[in-house]
């Protein structure tokens, strides 16, 4: 069986948590887009681990691991992470492995996306920084591009980044009046993490196809959510990656109809982190509750993140261009507390009730949420593992956004840790 978990809000829906779940009765684990803008968050235990780049399988040491051609690769990110787990005991020798061509995101990229957040004032996207828009760019310009691959012939990376850094320190100098960035600098860096990063690479393609023939089983990690996808999210306040489900063809070279089943994880709630529409958003004191309960604080950025009531219209979106068969919906525990819960079934935009999501931010800014109100319940749920032990009022809160989305709810999330999960029969 071969499954894909993506996020089917704005991000860090808990997808981390999944992946290293459902990696037990995985054969390959494997990243097909995005970069360090993403944090996957998995507790076992006590022991916390937040991953940028490597698959949330990582961790289980009997996974074989993925970074496939559509990933943007910062090598100082991701060597940070390989040695990370290391002195953690866990460690990559001989399960690991990085397409030859995905791009890799070096400082002037940082850079880069750093100086043209800052031009923008109170238009910026709210980037993370990490470099993805700018490293993106290069990849569809073509011309300035670097891959894993070049790693192998420092000779000929140096040649290409001496042209690289001519243009970029131009764009810079004129566009910004910023510093100039050192061409040697970054390829002396690059010299340092070849040997790092070259025995890894190899073509993920023929990997994948030759693992899916064998009959192995392979787990699809998506990064960020459905509504950050370039193409079918919020634009301009999106990522640069085609970060639904619709990603993943050309993210590794798998086609769509190779993947048996794809799960859309969601929150209870909404959250968003960074600018741009949000209809459902609850900036008072329901959005400071939900932001303290749920430690709703990036993993990658540390910035608190926006926090609203759970939006069916948008989810439902997800689900539709996903193909998504079933949904994990985690955070329940976090609603604990809440006297009223607001559930958004459709909207309201120039006077017709709608319940197809306007991708269109001119459209969704003139969305005004239909709420449902449904009764909350005040009982622990961190240590329930059974759907029928939830309290009435969380299951039929459960039931209901089944109802709006549409598709069944197959796991629950009542904690961080990986042992609280209800999976439902
Ligand atoms: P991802 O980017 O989709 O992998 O999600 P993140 O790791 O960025 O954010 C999800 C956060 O929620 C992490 O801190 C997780 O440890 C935490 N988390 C996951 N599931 C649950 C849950 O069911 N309840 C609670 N309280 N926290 C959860
Ligand atoms: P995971 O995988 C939440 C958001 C940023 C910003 C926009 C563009 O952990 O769910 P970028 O740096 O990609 O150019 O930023 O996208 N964003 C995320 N939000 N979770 C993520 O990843 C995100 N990755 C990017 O906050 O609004
Ligand atoms: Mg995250």
């Amino acid at each position: 069986m071969n499954i894909c978990v993506v996020g089917l809000q704005w991000g860090d829906e808990g997808k981390g948590k999944v992946v290293d779940i459902l990696a037990e009765r995985s054969d390959v684990v494997v990243r097909y887009g995005g970069g360090s803008n993403a944090g996957h968050t998995v507790v076992i235990g006590d022991s916390r681990f937040a991953l940028h780049l490597l698959p949330s399988g990582s961790i289980r040491q009997d996974v074989t691991c993925v970074i496939a051609n559509a990933v943007v690769l910062d090598p100082e990110v991701l060597i940070g992470e390989i040695d990370g787990l290391a002195e953690r005991g866990i460690s990559l020798d001989g399960r690991f492995f990085i397409s030859e061509n995905a791009h890799v995101v070096l400082d002037y990229h940082k850079w880069e996306d750093q100086l043209r957040e800052e031009a923008l004032g109170k238009r910026k996207i709210g980037t993370t920084i990490r470099g993805i828009g700018p490293c993106y760019a290069d990849k569809v310009g073509r011309s300035y591009a670097v891959r894993v691959g070049d790693f192998r012939d420092p000779d000929a990376l140096k040649d290409k980044l001496r042209v690289i850094l001519a243009y970029k320190n131009k764009l810079f100098s004129a566009l910004y009046q910023a510093e100039p960035m050192d061409a040697e600098a970054i390829f002396e860096k690059c010299r340092s993490y070849a040997p790092r990063l070259v025995p890894f690479t190899t073509d993920t393609t023929e990997l994948l196809h030759t693992a899916i023939g064998q009959g192995k089983s392979v787990l699809f990690e998506g990064a960020q959510g459905s509504l950050l996808d370039l193409d079918h999210g919020t634009f301009p306040f999106v990522t640069s990656s085609n970060s639904s489900s619709l990603g993943l063809p050309s993210g590794c070279g798998v086609p769509a109809r190779m993947v048996d089943k794809y799960i859309g994880v969601i929150k209870a709630y909404t959250t968003r982190v960074g600018a741009g529409p949000f209809p459902t958003e609850q900036d008072n004191e329901v959005g400071d509750f939900i932001r303290e309960a749920g430690n709703e604080y990036g993993t990658t950025t540390g910035r608190p993140r926006r926090c609203g009531w759970f939006d069916g219209v948008a989810a439902a979106y997800g689900v539709k261009i996903g193909s998504i068969d079933a949904l994990v919906l985690l955070h329940l525990d976090t609603l604990t507390g809440l006297e009223e819960l607001k559930v958004c079934r459709a909207y309201e935009i120039d006077g017709q009730e709608k319940t197809f999501f306007p991708a269109n931010i001119d459209r969704l800014a003139r969305a005004k949420p239909i709420y449902e109100t449904l009764p909350g319940w005040d009982d622990d749920l961190t240590g329930i593992s059974s759907f029928d032990d939830l309290p009435a009022h969380a299951r039929d809160y459960v039931r209901r956004i089944e109802e709006i989305v549409g598709k069944p709810v197959e796991m629950v999330g009542v904690g961080p840790k990986r042992s609280q999960t209800i999976v439902r029969a």
